[in-house]
């Protein structure tokens, strides 16, 4: 596994189900390259494309690959995080952010950025 945490600030990597997403790994490399500790996370539909991808990313980064919301009463799996990059973020995703539909857990991560304190750029 990874070497998570480790006092290294925490970027979530979202990403749907758009082709690019197939290459996640790479943005999740250069994160732990420039020193963050990564978790990723996916769209129910770009989890079905990475599934075989998924155990060797969670082994690069120490973290689960979110996709589900968590149960009531369920502590998190993830570090709260200090940014997030969602890219790819599909039309269909761009869309539910933006009426609020938060069907998907990164989606509604998302919506709650400006509640956390998140600016978006
Ligand atoms: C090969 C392939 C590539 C796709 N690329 C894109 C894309 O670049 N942008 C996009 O908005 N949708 C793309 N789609 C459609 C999305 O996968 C589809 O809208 C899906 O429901 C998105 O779900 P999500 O936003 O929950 O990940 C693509 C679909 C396929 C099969």
């Amino acid at each position: 596994m990874g070497d998570a945490g480790a006092g290294r600030p925490v970027v979530y990597v979202f990403g749907a189900a758009a082709g690019v997403v197939l290459g996640i790994g790479e943005a999740v490399r250069a994160g732990l390259a420039r020193g963050w500790d990564v978790a990723v996370g996916l769209t129910q539909a770009a989890r079905g494309w990475l599934e075989a991808q998924v155990p060797r990313l969670e082994e690069l980064t120490g973290h689960p690959v979110k996709t589900a919301y968590r149960w009531p009463g369920q502590p998190d799996v993830l570090p709260p995080a200090d940014a997030v990059l969602f890219a790819p973020a599909t039309f269909n995703s761009v869309n539910s952010l933006a009426l609020g539909l938060t069907g998907s857990w990164v989606v509604g991560y998302a919506a709650e950025a400006a509640g956390k304190g998140f600016r978006w750029w």
